[in-house]
């Protein structure tokens, strides 16, 4: 009865939305103000017009509504919001709330606004999507490792079917942050340091949430909103800090750090997000040169964006509003159109725009762009959107997404140390194998630090992996915790080196708690935490193979670990199908294809390092690692343990027969560059071919080497392909002294190879 009853109310909700959107459409649409400067994203005159007939029956009131988000609280019940958000809701003052999940949760909230304010409009419903949404995909760090793009899209569409499923439309991913520290705990959540790669993964993840670059595809109800984060130049935090200072020039923040942003932009991303930093005394929030002029004006962007969390609120502890409503000004002003749970907009910007402080015309253009990603998303037309279909629920977790979870998590893992063949350690060997170390049972950790529903029991440990894979073979699998992932225990170490002195080789997983990264998490000392060096070190004194399972967030200082382990094996936080692919790569099933995105530091006190850096007016003279008077350390090399694009393979991979059709490029012509790439190894395998360019001479320094192109290559035992690129004037364009973005005539470098510091192929070019 009850059932009936809700259905009955809810038909005539329906109703009366769409007697209000027929009656906005066909007549409001009439009424577009002359002096509307606004123009929608998708061009679409038909959505432009309904926009604008909702926005004139919208109260001043309403309108600040709209650009207010409200987080949710949780209780037995599911997504709750506190009293006085409940009271906004329900008068139709939200335009989003965040946090709000599951069918009847989502249901529930749309249902209050819808039933009970007076013009229905849908709210928006937020939520932190990052890496998989039940199935959980690896980090995004570790994702872009694998340097497969489809497999990006692919995995972010498979996180949009499953959010949407559950009532979500908008996701605060992709974080496109280009970042050179790995004290940063946030670099699990973006794609490392190169802004060429980091840019091609923006587009990529983008179109996956969105269903493509073109928003008409938003209406399919299993796209979410994408939102590109945080703009800008969050991962240039100083030392690292969360929410500290971005200090860079302005060439660099041009050059290095915004295109992935823009990138973002021409992929079509519907959202944007205020980065926390300042930039230049001046908080992003704030920030109108970055948002409207850079954004708005150079970009054209025409979505909407969201402050990031209470970044409205933080201006006044910056010290640029003297309170919160000179923020709101402030934000407002910049070209902020939605403030996330900070409050402020609702509290304060009505009586703003009533004492003129901010422009009605400010408010109007902020409304329209939230309320067109509605329209786009459909949810003028069906509220409840994917709620109501009921064969989208039960595609959660299907065979078929925890196929495309193992595949690239197999991809995402990066080998890095393999002495002596320590792996694989074949299904045919006969052996006794120690497995020791807090991760190996691990299920908890390894769904990673932004796991949206994940469900960590249906995370497959890396020891189920391992005895499903060695079931019925000549392998023998031993055990031991030895030690926790942090603290100072040292009462598991006799067991563990019990279990080590009966085996003929150790595997050790040990690494970071996932909890070590993410928001909120810089470390200073980026070792392995806890007793489990303590205990490798141990172990050593055993004198047999020992090889190491990593499970961390961030590139580490794992140098000790490097001079004495034999084998490395990255494996990041993989997601749900974790140990299953771990296992794939450990026995050999699966090849490792992964190359390092960011640099793995010798020390702490090397950092920033990475591949793409610049010259220096006294650069170390070739094959030394110190020189006095040259720009070096006086106690260690400046190279990074582990360098940008590096990673190994079971097999050996080489480049041969490197051609380019031209050496003088003229009048915009193409250079077009061919090599053959063979497996002369004995393992089937699949490569990362890169291509870096350095541009000898420029108006400004320009950097030592930059990776303009790559091809993954799938080559079996003895196999031999063409690999080609193509060198276009524009792959050449920098941002110059005069701050214009071209290429200059002169001479090029190039390097073909299989990472950052592989300089065996080399060739070189004029552009005149
Ligand atoms: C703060 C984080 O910086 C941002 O990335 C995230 O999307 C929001 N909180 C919402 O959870």
């Amino acid at each position: 009865m009850e059932v009936e009853q809700r259905v009955c109310n809810m038909k005539i909700i329906e109703i009366t939305i769409l007697l209000n959107i027929f009656l906005i459409s066909n007549y409001g649409g009439l009424q577009i103000s002359a002096q509307n400067t606004w123009k929608s994203f998708s061009g679409d005159k038909i959505i432009e017009h309904k926009v604008d007939s909702v926005l004139k029956l919208m109260t001043l009131d309403e309108k600040v509504g709209q650009m207010t988000q409200f987080s949710c609280n949780w209780d037995v019940t599911g997504p709750v919001m506190k009293d006085s958000y409940e009271l906004y809701l329900k008068k139709g003052l939200v335009g989003s709330i965040l946090n709000a999940y599951t069918v009847d949760g989502v249901h529930k909230l749309q249902e209050m606004a819808l039933k009970n304010s007076r013009l229905k409009i849908p709210v928006l419903f937020g939520y932190d999507v990052i890496h998989g949404y039940r199935t959980i995909f690896p980090i995004p760090l570790a994702e872009s490792c694998s340097w497969n793009l489809e497999l990006m899209k692919e995995s972010a569409s498979i996180a949009s079917k499953e959010a949407t499923a559950d009532g979500i439309h908008w996701t605060f991913a992709p974080m496109v942050d280009i970042s050179r520290d790995p004290r940063w705990g946030r670099v699990m959540e973006g794609a490392g340091e190169d802004t060429y790669l980091g840019s091609l993964i923006a587009k990529a993840r983008i179109q996956g949430f969105q269903g493509g670059s073109d928003w008409n595809s938003l209406s399919n109800p299993n796209t979410l909103l994408a939102c590109c984060k945080h703009f800008a130049a969050y991962g240039a935090v100083e030392g690292g800090r969360d929410y500290n200072s971005a200090e860079l020039s302005l060439n660099t923040l041009l050059e290095y750090y915004l295109p992935p942003y823009e990138a973002a932009k021409d992929a079509g991303v519907a959202t944007f997000m205020a980065a926390f930093n300042e930039i230049g005394g001046v908080p992003c929030t704030s920030s109108k040169w970055l948002m409207t002029d850079f954004l708005r004006n150079q970009w054209d962007f025409k979505g909407f964006v969201v402050s990031d969390y209470s970044g409205i609120n933080e201006l006044v502890y910056h010290g640029v509003a003297k309170d919160e409503k000179t923020a709101g000004d402030l934000s407002a002003n910049a070209g902020i159109d939605m403030d996330m749970s900070g409050s402020v907009y609702c509290k304060y910007l009505k009586n703003s725009i009533e004492e003129g402080n901010v422009s009605i015309e400010k408010i109007n253009n902020s409304v329209r762009r939230i309320l067109e990603m509605k329209f786009l998303l459909g949810l003028f037309n069906d509220p409840y959107r994917s709620l109501n279909d009921k064969s989208q629920k039960e595609k959660t977790m299907t065979p078929e997404f925890l196929e495309v979870a193992r595949k690239t998590a197999q991809q995402s893992v990066v080998l890095l140390k393999n002495s002596n063949n320590f792996f694989p350690i074949s299904k045919d060997k006969s052996i006794t194998v120690a497995l020791i170390g807090p991760l190996v049972k691990d299920i908890n950790n390894q769904i990673g630090a932004w796991s949206a529903r994940g469900n960590t029991d249906k995370c497959i440990s890396l020891y189920d992996g391992l005895i499903k894979k060695y079931k019925n073979t000549q392998v023998k699998l031993l055990y031991a915790e030895g030690c926790n992932l942090t603290g100072n225990d040292k009462s598991g170490f006799d067991k563990a080196m019990e279990i080590g002195s009966k085996a003929d080789i150790i595997l050790v997983a040990m690494g970071e708690p996932s909890n070590y990264s993410g928001e909120s998490t810089s470390r200073s000392n980026i070792q392995i935490p806890g007793v489990q060096t303590d205990l490798l070190k141990e172990l050593k004194k055993l004198n047999k193979p020992i090889g190491l399972v990593l499970s961390n967030g961030r590139p580490l200082d794992i140098t000790w670990e490097d001079d004495n382990l034999d084998a490395i094996l990255e494996g990041w936080y993989l997601g749900t199908m974790s140990g299953y692919a771990l296992a794939d790569i450990i026995s050999g099933d699966c090849n490792p294809s992964g190359r390092l995105t960011m640099s793995f530091p010798r020390t702490v006190g090397q950092i920033p390092v990475y591949y793409n850096h610049k010259s220096t007016g006294r650069p170390l003279p070739a094959g030394k690692s110190t020189a006095r008077y040259s720009s070096c350390y006086t106690d260690i090399s400046n190279t990074p343990l582990y360098n940008f694009g590096y990673g190994l393979s079971y097999t050996t991979f080489a480049i041969s027969n490197l051609k380019l059709d031209k050496i003088i490029m003229t009048n915009g012509d193409k250079i077009k560059v061919q090599m053959d790439v063979v497996n002369n190894g004995n393992y089937d395998g699949e490569t990362v071919v890169q291509l870096y360019i350095c541009d000898l001479v420029g108006s400004v320094t320009r950097p030592v080497k930059e990776l303009k192109g790559f091809e993954k290559v799938v080559l079996k035992v003895g196999e031999k392909k063409q690999v080609n690129f193509e060198i276009s004037e524009s792959l050449l364009a920098f941002y110059g002294l005069d701050l214009k973005k071209k290429a200059e005539a002169g001479d090029f470098v190039l390097w073909v190879g299989f990472n950052s510091a592989d300089d065996n192929n080399k060739a070189e070019f004029t552009l005149k």
